[in-house]
């Protein structure tokens, strides 16, 4: 069992510093961060994580830089290396991304192999073929940050291969995102996902942003009419999946500050978070994914307590964000880890064995808790 610390031995702006720390650590030469350095399927590159990860470290360069040889601040450098990478991933894959959107253009059925990779080693190849590959959250939430990323270091004018790249991560997205694709917990690859379609209109708003000369307003509206219309459960809150009558917290992503779909206090997200507290909220413990969930028990995750925290500053609740953080702050190891959920508030507990025997341990630290650490400290400061 990871025990949670009552935290005698971590002070908590070393907290902060850890996980500056942490993340730093673990940015490969290429640009890629590895989702998290001890668990072996972990020991790669994620676009959705470190599109998180790159976010939080925009933020706090600006607020706390680390002093750096060269640039403004470490964490600035590390953001910007990190899209360098996904730079270069979408555009050595230019040829076969271009055969994509023609298929999808033509109506044909799409080949997995001409489609972006959910994860990559640290050269730039993907990675084994036995995990599933076909995610389309991840190229929009890269999109997503990088806007900020651009907005806050003023980058002008745009380096031509960032240029190549977010139209091309654009146009394919807004080729194929009614296509059914695995969800941001990499399940359920035969469902249209609301969260992953959220993220899709995120990013394609981010890419106007970023070359106002480009414009998929048209394909923005027609998959928000589409989550409107098919993308609700019947009691109105934003659905898990088209046709499923489930909350899922990754839901989350439809009120991403800055371009997402729905503006924090927007009725349907109050609905929906609503929902999410009374289904997956596990007390004292994070929040649960959604109610099936097995993977290691189907665990509270200390990574979605803080992106509920997250958004509680965005709907001006300070105070119920602070929870949250303490909750979190609480299952940090001894030197400072912070892991992906734990495994106090199990759903299906029988599950825990199987996938410590498969995997190892629950990932700890995972970087993308930590980047969401950061994001709460960051907007609890404003
Ligand atoms: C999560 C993904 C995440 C990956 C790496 C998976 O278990 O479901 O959301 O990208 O781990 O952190």
């Amino acid at each position: 069992m990871t025990t949670p610390s009552s935290s005698p031995f971590i002070a908590l702006d070393s907290l902060h510093h850890r996980s500056q720390q942490v993340i730093l650590d673990n940015q490969q030469p290429g640009g890629g961060y590895l989702a998290c350095p001890v668990m072996p399927d972990y020991q790669y590159s994620w676009f959705r994580d470190g599109a998180f990860i790159s976010y939080a470290l925009t933020l706090d360069g600006r607020d706390f830089p680390i002093q750096h040889r060269v640039g403004f601040a470490a964490q600035w450098d590390s953001a910007g290396n990190f899209h360098e990478w996904c730079t270069r991933m979408v555009n050595q894959r230019a040829e076969a991304l271009e055969r994509t959107i023609r298929r999808a253009q033509n109506g044909e059925p799409l080949v997995l192999e001409d489609t972006l990779n959910a994860r990559y080693q640290v050269q730039g190849m993907e990675g084994p073929n036995d995990w599933p590959e076909f995610q389309l959250d991840g190229p929009g939430l890269w999109l997503w940050s990088l806007a900020k990323y651009v907005e806050v270091c003023r980058i002008s004018p745009l380096p031509t291969s960032w240029e190549a790249a977010i139209t091309l991560t654009a146009r394919y997205l807004s080729a194929v995102w009614r296509t059914p694709c695995y969800d941001a917990w990499e399940e359920r690859g035969d469902a249209v996902h609301v969260s992953t379609l959220t993220a899709i209109y995120a990013g394609l708003n981010a890419a106007e942003r970023l070359m106002p000369q480009l414009d998929f307003a048209q394909t923005r509206q027609t998959i928000k009419e589409y989550i409107l219309t098919q993308g609700l459960t019947p009691t109105g809150e934003l659905a898990k999946s088209i046709g499923v009558d489930m909350v899922d917290a990754n839901l989350l992503m439809a009120a991403l500050p800055e371009g997402g779909m729905l503006a924090p206090d927007d009725p349907l997200m109050v609905r929906t978070v609503a929902r999410i507290e009374r289904d997956l909220l596990a007390e004292q413990h994070g929040v649960h994914r959604h109610v099936e969930d097995t993977y290691y028990g189907g665990g509270a995750w200390v990574l979605l307590g803080l992106w509920l925290a997250w958004y509680k500053t965005q709907v001006g609740d300070p105070e119920r964000a602070r929870e949250l953080l303490t909750w979190a702050e609480a299952h940090a190891d001894a030197e400072g880890n912070l892991p992906e959920q734990c495994n106090h508030a199990m759903f299906a507990p029988s599950f825990y064995e199987g996938w410590v025997k498969l995997r190892g341990e629950i990932a700890n630290p995972l970087l993308w808790t930590h980047a969401k650490y950061l994001l709460v400290l960051n907007a609890l400061r404003k």
